[in-house]
C-alpha cells in the first residue's frame, strides 16, 4: 500500500472562514475527509498534517525518511519565503507535488515566487480544494508510469 503525506502550512487551518471568495467554504477537516475517501477507493494510506509553524513543518519533513511514497505540500505563505522548507525538501527522495488552491499567478506579485517549485516533481494550482484530489491522482499516475 502506497503512503501519502499531505502537509499544509499557515492559516490553512482557518479554511472555511478565511477569504472564502478565494479559498471556498470547505474547512480543512472537510478537505481531509474528501482526500481520505479518495484514498480509500484506491487503497492508499493518507496522513494529513497542518502547522502554522515553519519549524514544525521542517521537523515533519526531516522525520519522513522512508515512511512515505509521495508528498503533497501546500506550504501556503511559506511557499514564497521559506528557504528552510526548500532545503528540508531536498532531503527527500520521493515525488513532491506542490499545490495551491488559488491561481497564484493571477494574484499579487509576491505570490508568483515559489521556494518549493524548483525542487517539486510537479506543481498544481487554481482548482480550489479539488487541487488536493488532483494531486493524489497525479501521484497515482506518477507511480504507474514509474512501474512501466
Ligand atoms: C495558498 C496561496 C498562498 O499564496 C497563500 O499564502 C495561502 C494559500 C493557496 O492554497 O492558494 O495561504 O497556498
Amino acid at each position: 500500500m502506497k503512503k501519502i503525506l499531505i502537509i499544509n502550512g499557515p492559516n490553512l487551518n482557518m479554511l472555511g472562514k478565511r477569504e472564502t471568495e478565494i479559498y471556498g467554504k470547505k474547512t480543512l477537516n472537510q478537505i481531509e475527509s474528501d482526500c481520505k475517501k479518495q484514498c480509500d477507493k484506491t487503497n492508499l494510506s493518507l496522513i494529513f498534517f497542518q502547522s502554522n509553524s515553519e519549524c514544525k513543518i521542517v521537523e515533519k519533513i526531516q522525520s519522513i525518511s522512508t515512511q512515505f511514497d509521495g508528498l503533497i505540500i501546500n506550504a501556503a505563505a511559506f511557499t514564497h519565503t521559506s528557504i528552510s522548507i526548500h532545503d528540508s525538501l531536498k532531503l527527500l527522495n520521493i515525488p513532491i507535488i506542490e499545490v495551491h488552491m488559488s491561481n497564484v499567478s493571477k494574484r499579487e506579485n509576491f505570490r508568483k515566487e515559489s521556494m518549493i517549485s524548483p525542487i517539486a516533481t510537479g506543481v498544481m494550482y487554481g482548482f480550489g480544494s479539488n487541487v488536493y484530489n488532483i494531486a493524489i491522482f497525479a501521484l497515482e499516475l506518477y507511480w504507474k508510469n514509474d512501474e512501466n
